[in-house]
């Protein structure tokens, strides 16, 4: 019987840099990086595209039922297309999916139909998967967990200095107020505050403790 793949669980609030870090993990370890929220992402998109308002909870609902995700990987990076439609950046990053992207997550049936695609992906790759509830509620399991934090002020900092117009207080206070699956610190997470780190720095200090942990 060969061994279950290695789970690497990265979760952390927006513009946190957990996206950069969980690449560079990925690539350390020669699995495969996830970025979970391009999934939520994808079908927020998926759902404005359909002319669906968000807020009608019933046709998102609906249109859920009726979508297919496709999760692959490409260089070592995971790749979602939704109805057909391979994403790229340009349709991720919109600013209409950075507005209904934290409102579209909370719904509880989206998460169940998410969850169990990056269950299921992750059965035959390893993944460092990043996003929110990766550690709390999609692989609780792993020994694997990490936390990275910034502060607002760095963080709203970082995605201003990549051009893109985001909400990051507003998505922070949906996506850690919500019913279903909060954004919260696991018990037995490496919290890591990037405030003041370089990236090589957060980096090393990830792949130092998954790799004690491994012994
Ligand atoms: O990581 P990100 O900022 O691209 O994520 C976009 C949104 O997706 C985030 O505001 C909340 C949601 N999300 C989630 O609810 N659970 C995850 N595991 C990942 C993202």
């Amino acid at each position: 019987m060969s061994a279950s793949p290695l789970i690497i669980a990265i979760d952390g609030p927006a513009a946190s840099g957990k996206s950069t870090v969980a690449k560079r993990v990925a690539a350390a370890l020669g699995i495969v990086f996830v970025n979970s929220g391009a999934m939520y992402r994808a079908f927020t998109w998926w759902v404005l595209e359909n002319g669906i308002d968000p807020a009608d909870t019933a046709a998102v609902l609906d249109l859920l039922a009726r979508t297919e995700f496709t999760c692959g990987e490409e260089n070592g990076v995971g790749t979602i297309a939704v109805g057909g439609v391979p994403m790229t950046r340009s349709e991720l990053a919109s600013t209409g999916v950075n507005g209904a992207v934290s409102p579209i997550s909370a719904i509880p049936q989206v998460r169940e139909r998410l969850v169990a695609e990056q269950r299921r992906y992750a059965t035959d790759h390893g993944v460092a998967m990043e996003g929110r509830d990766i550690g709390s509620v999609v692989f609780p399991d792993t020994p694997h967990k990490f936390y990275i934090d910034a502060s607002p002020e760095v963080r709203e900092a970082r995605r201003r200095a990549e051009g893109i117009d985001d909400s990051i207080a507003k998505r922070d206070r949906i996506d850690s107020s919500r019913k279903t699956s909060p954004l919260v610190i696991p018990d037995d997470a490496v919290v890591v505050d990037s405030s003041e780190m370089g990236v090589d720095e957060v980096v090393e200090t990830v792949l130092a403790a998954i790799l004690g942990r491994m012994g």
